[in-house]
């Protein structure tokens, strides 16, 4: 097939807990969503606090014709049209990746359409592709040039990455978390607090509750590595002090006020070690832009904190985030991936397409 840009790609992804599937339309460098399902697991899941992969494969098996199915006529388009699809191979969790892969090699057998394989952590770095640059509804993106050098930051619940982009497909990973991801710290520290899985959006509307409230924050946690030379992280300490605090105030675990307080300051802790090592990043490889990705960088108070930041700090350098729906995993930002290894002739015998749990940029 030529590598030509009128192109109807059907992107999936099933790197963890959500079944997704979206349909996206390229034409003369114009992206149009066409669909965009994820179905997700969380409710099965809550009960063990996070994903239990032996599940999530059966459940993934059970929805991908159902939510395939539900993409076509979401975009109102007979599975003949589509030319490519795009399947993410890792990095995640190998039962659940081979759902995916092996769902998309069935379909490429059955309509004879070429796959690309996907890079999960590309894929939320280019979810910024699927909406207009910044604020400015007329730049479209895919035509993008004046964005690189880049740092992206991605912070998911199983990475968190700081890389620097030099081009499409041109990356250096400069640093990352020796334990656990900022999302997965989340995600703990709302189970010692009792609250329910996944952490970050709950530990979200709980701090917020607290700075509208402007109920003063008497809790202090630590920022780890934050002024070290590095561009590491490590957070599972951080999640080891919360547990520390409630011990030591057990009577004040399951006060309201006592939470919100912690949700505050285990938000900020957070907030503040991202925002200081990427600004650093940025500045020491004079980048053009910051690019954020990952489920975290839904986080209202991480978004507006970036954003006022990059501004007063560095106001020559273009700040991207995506789409709310898109930090999250979806598969319209694994058919965006998809387009661009396209481009760059990525495709792959399906033969020879394997899932790797590891699989690094
Ligand atoms: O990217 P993602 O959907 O899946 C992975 O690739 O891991 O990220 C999921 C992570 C979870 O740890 C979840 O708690 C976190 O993203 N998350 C948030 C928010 N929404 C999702 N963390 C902080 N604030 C949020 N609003
Ligand atoms: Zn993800």
């Amino acid at each position: 097939m030529e590598k030509k840009d009128n192109l109807t790609i059907l992107g999936i992804e099933t790197s963890c807990d959500d079944t997704c599937i979206a349909i996206l339309k390229i034409k003369n460098y114009q992206l149009k969503i066409l669909s965009n399902i994820v179905s997700s697991q969380v409710k099965i899941h809550r009960k063990y606090g996070g994903v239990y992969p032996a599940l999530a494969k059966r459940e993934h098996q059970k929805n991908l014709p159902l939510v395939f199915k539900k993409a076509l006529r979401r975009a109102k388009l007979s599975s003949k049209k589509i030319d490519l699809i795009a399947v993410t191979i890792g990095p995640g969790l190998e039962p659940c990746l081979w759902m995916g892969i092996n769902f998309a090699k069935a379909l490429s057998n059955k309509l004879k359409l070429p796959i690309v394989p996907v890079n999960h952590i590309e894929a939320h770095i280019l979810a910024n592709w699927l909406s207009p640059v910044g604020e400015n509804p007329k730049s479209q993106t895919l035509n993008s040039k004046d964005i690189f050098p880049a740092i992206c930051l991605v912070v998911s619940g199983g990475h968190t990455q700081l890389i620097l982009m030099k081009s499409y497909g041109h990356y250096k990973i400069l640093g990352e978390t020796r334990d656990d991801a900022a999302g997965e710290c989340f995600d703990k520290t709302a189970r010692i607090l009792g609250l329910d899985y996944p952490g970050g959006p709950i530990i979200e509307a709980y701090a917020s509750k607290c700075q509208m409230s402007k109920l003063k924050c008497q809790i202090e946690l630590p920022r780890p590595m934050i002024y070290q030379k590095n561009y590491d992280f490590s957070f599972s300490g951080l999640k080891t002090a919360v547990l520390y605090k409630v011990k030591s105030e057990k009577r004040k675990k399951k006060e309201e006020k006592f939470i919100q307080a912690m949700c505050v300051e285990i938000q900020q802790a957070i907030i503040d070690v991202l925002i200081y090592k990427t600004l650093k990043a940025a500045r020491n490889y004079k980048v053009k832009s910051i690019i954020l990705g990952g489920g975290v960088t839904a986080n209202k108070e991480l978004r507006k904190q970036f954003r006022s930041n990059v501004k007063a700090q560095m106001s020559n350098v273009k700040f991207l985030v995506p789409d709310k729906k898109y930090c999250t995993d979806n598969a319209a930002m694994v058919a965006v991936a998809g387009y661009f290894s396209f481009k760059r002739g990525h495709t792959k015998d399906p033969e020879k397409i394997e899932a790797n749990a590891n699989l690094r940029l």
